[in-house]
């Protein structure tokens, strides 16, 4: 099992990938998918947790939309820089240092979880079982926001077709990538379509958006490109 080491080691402890705005694609798909929770409660009362959280990024936006929101992640720098971030703005939140496989909550305690290219880090099997686990600290009702890289991202096709470019764990999964942007992670896995009905069974699926994100110029000083799958559902 893959428990993040190198985002600790390699990521966060040198002070990199520190993020402070969410991804403009999570915020578009929050407000479009949030009305789905009953709107009976009130917004304090609806409690969300982000599963590798990082640096608080998508925490910051969503606490400051007036609701409830916990979260976790592997590593212990991520977890520090987060509730410094958190404290300097002023922003209430709860971060814990915890791993996917174990989450530290009681049965069905939260209306929204939401997963930004956290969950896609490990073996498929491994995914699956953490979805289980996310799955038992969710109410019936509640929502899933899960964004996962697709097969069709270039560093998925670049890496299948070059074995020198990163290990290969198993179909579509790999570590070690020596360049572009998952060096310096654990692992990866880019899920393919008919993949996603078996990770969100217990989803009563509402959408699955493709989104591509495709650079038709690049002079290679800078690219842009990735590929991911957007998908909201509701617990059976
Ligand atoms: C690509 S980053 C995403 C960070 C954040 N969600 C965002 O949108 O910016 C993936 C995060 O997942 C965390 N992570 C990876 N494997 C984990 C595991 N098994 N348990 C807990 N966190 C993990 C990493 O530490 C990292 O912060």
């Amino acid at each position: 099992m893959s428990l993040n080491v190198k985002w600790e080691k390699e990521v966060y402890s040198q002070n990199k990938q520190v993020n402070k705005y969410p991804f403009g694609e999570f915020i578009s798909i929050f407000f479009n998918s949030i009305k789905l929770l009953p709107q009976e409660k009130e917004k304090k009362d609806i409690k969300i947790l982000e599963l590798g959280c990082g640096t608080a990024n998508n925490i910051k936006f969503m606490s400051e939309q007036g609701y409830h929101v916990y979260g976790i992640d592997g590593s212990e720098s991520a977890c520090k820089i987060a509730n410094e971030f958190l404290l300097s703005q002023k922003v209430k939140a709860t971060i814990k240092k915890s791993y996917f496989q174990d989450l530290p909550f009681e049965n069905e305690m939260f209306d929204l979880i939401v997963d930004r290219e956290a969950m896609c880090c490990g073996t498929f099997s491994s995914i699956k079982q953490s979805w289980n686990e996310a799955s038992r600290v969710l109410k019936i009702g509640g929502m899933v926001i899960s964004f996962m890289y697709t097969s069709d991202d270039r560093w998925c096709k670049k890496a299948n077709n070059d074995t020198e470019m990163a290990v290969k764990v198993e179909k579509n999964t790999f570590t070690d990538f020596n360049v572009g942007d998952f060096k310096n992670i654990d692992i990866v896995h880019f899920t393919e379509y008919d993949e996603l009905f078996e990770l969100f069974d217990f989803l009563d699926i509402k959408l699955i958006n493709k989104h591509g994100n495709n650079t038709v110029f690049t002079d290679e000083s800078i690219d842009f490109s990735y590929d991911e799958w957007i998908i909201v559902g509701v617990k059976k």
